[in-house]
């Protein structure tokens, strides 16, 4: 069989997901495999659209496209997001259409969901038949079982593809919305005297958002500083070389002013909103190029105890990941996700009424410093970071380590002595058989013992 890898690496061949692609090679002698560095080459598909005419050809003629690429917060890096972008623009759907597919990560397991489910709403945008997900760490090929799973994936791949059997399309169709903005009326503008307010967007001229960030501006009394991420000089996305590892230092550093604005407004702002663009099932990848920049301070929370509200233009309800991977993104950085607008709503002003109450809200929980407690999200994401910087990270993200010793991220094994005494007394006497039969009768008084002194 020919099967078409999609490099969604920035770092080309030097990839370790290629590394398990070449793996797969090895083993499956008989099936011929074609590699495309998408994100690698990113830049010469933008100047040379006759290179991605030549690409189109190879999925064209392949039996199967398997999407291998490493997480890149949340989801693929942005020159592969760029690709994907370029598909939809130059009306090259129809060559994925009824092709058989299958996407491949490798990562550390942090939200690798949400980046499969956006490759498979990207295939099934694209008509492809798809097959099925496979998420690898980056680091297990050195372990047979894994060796052997790996091999099951695309032995599974090719038998799919030999009995045409695939997945039923979970992801509706996305439409933009174009809805009017409106214009509600206030009384009063909202006072962010003393704050500092940052909006940054991805607006175009004249375009839905360029409106929705003019009405916010409207609504707000004091300075408000905005930065439009197209007018900001931004050489090129991440390229995951971790020379940043050691101490926050990017390859870009005093190339682009990528770094200055985030350390300089980003990261003192009190309230900020992502005001966003929606492309195909996701934020642009302009903004998606602002995030993977933001690797430049690694793994360490950097812009903490803000307000953070967002404004999607586009068709937002109809893909959840967005929300997810945003309001991930916020708790990990132990700032307030103050919830997400967009221009969805057709009815007259309702738009520029949630514009409104959104700014309300943002301004309100700055002003009472109200952070909420994190989620899942944002709990589960920390144990991750800290568990992989215990077992082997620490070498390389020695600037996370620091960060992670000094603020006491490193909270496993537990050092809580009297839970663990307690437990403890409570395994031995459960074993007298009274004390056993008699145990959960109590159990709800007990339970609420605690909180009794604060009520
Ligand atoms: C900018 C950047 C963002 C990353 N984001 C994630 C992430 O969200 N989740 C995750 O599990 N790993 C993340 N990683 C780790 C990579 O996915 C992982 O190291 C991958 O194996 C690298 O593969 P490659 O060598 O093929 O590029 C990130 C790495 C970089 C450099």
């Amino acid at each position: 069989m020919k099967i078409l890898i999609l490099n969604g690496s920035p770092k080309g061949e030097i990839s370790v997901t290629m590394q398990y692609m070449k793996y797969i090679e090895k083993k499956f002698t008989k099936d011929e495999f074609i590699y495309e560095n998408i994100a690698f080459d990113i830049k010469k598909y933008l100047k040379d659209s006759s290179l991605l005419d030549a690409l189109m050809l190879k999925v064209e003629e392949c039996d199967g496209v398997i999407w291998a690429f490493p997480l890149y917060y949340m989801t693929v890096c942005s020159q592969y997001q760029r690709f994907i972008e370029l598909i939809f623009e130059n009306n090259y759907k129809e060559y994925f259409k009824n092709k058989f597919a299958a996407s491949f990560s490798t990562s550390i397991h942090f939200y690798d969901h949400t980046a499969h489910n956006y490759i498979q709403g990207i295939c099934d945008d694209l008509d492809m038949k798809y097959t099925g997900d496979y998420s690898s760490k980056m680091d297990t090929m050195m372990k047979e079982a894994n060796r052997i799973s790996l091999e099951r994936f695309f032995d599974n791949f090719k038998w799919c593809i030999k009995n045409n059997n695939y997945m039923e399309k979970r992801y509706q169709p996305v439409n933009r919305p174009v809805n009017t903005i409106g214009n509600y009326e206030i009384e009063n503008k909202l006072d962010i005297s003393n704050k500092k307010v940052l909006i940054i967007s991805d607006s175009k001229k004249n375009d839905n958002l360029s409106k929705m960030v003019d009405m916010a501006s409207k609504y707000l009394d004091g300075k408000l500083q905005m930065q439009n991420l197209h007018d900001l000089d931004i050489k090129g996305g991440c390229l995951g070389c971790l020379k940043c590892s050691f101490d926050y230092n990017c390859s870009y550093t005093g190339k682009d002013e990528y770094i200055e604005f985030y350390k300089e407004k980003v990261m003192k702002a009190d309230i900020i909103i992502f005001a966003m663009n929606m492309a195909n099932r996701l934020y642009s990848c302009k903004w998606k190029e602002y995030f993977d920049r933001s690797f430049f301070m690694t793994h360490t929370p950097s812009i903490i105890n803000k307000q953070i509200g967002i404004f999607v233009s586009g068709p937002v309800s109809k893909t959840e990941n967005i929300e997810e991977i945003l309001r991930s993104y916020i708790e990990l950085n132990n700032s307030n996700y103050i919830g997400l607008i967009s221009d969805e709503a057709n009815d007259t002003d309702k738009i520029s009424q949630n514009i409104y109450r959104m700014l309300h809200k943002v301004v309100y929980s700055s002003r009472a410093s109200y952070i909420k407690h994190e989620t899942f999200r944002g709990i589960a994401g920390k144990k991750i970071f800290r568990d992989d910087m215990i077992g082997g990270l620490k070498g390389i993200f020695q600037a996370d380590h620091k960060y992670y010793k000094k603020h006491g991220f490193y909270d496993f094994p537990q050092k809580n002595y009297r839970g663990r005494f307690f437990a403890f007394i409570i395994r031995i006497i459960s074993l007298v058989p009274v004390i056993r039969a008699n145990f959960h009768k109590g159990i709800k008084e007990q339970m609420i013992a605690n909180y009794k002194k604060y009520l």
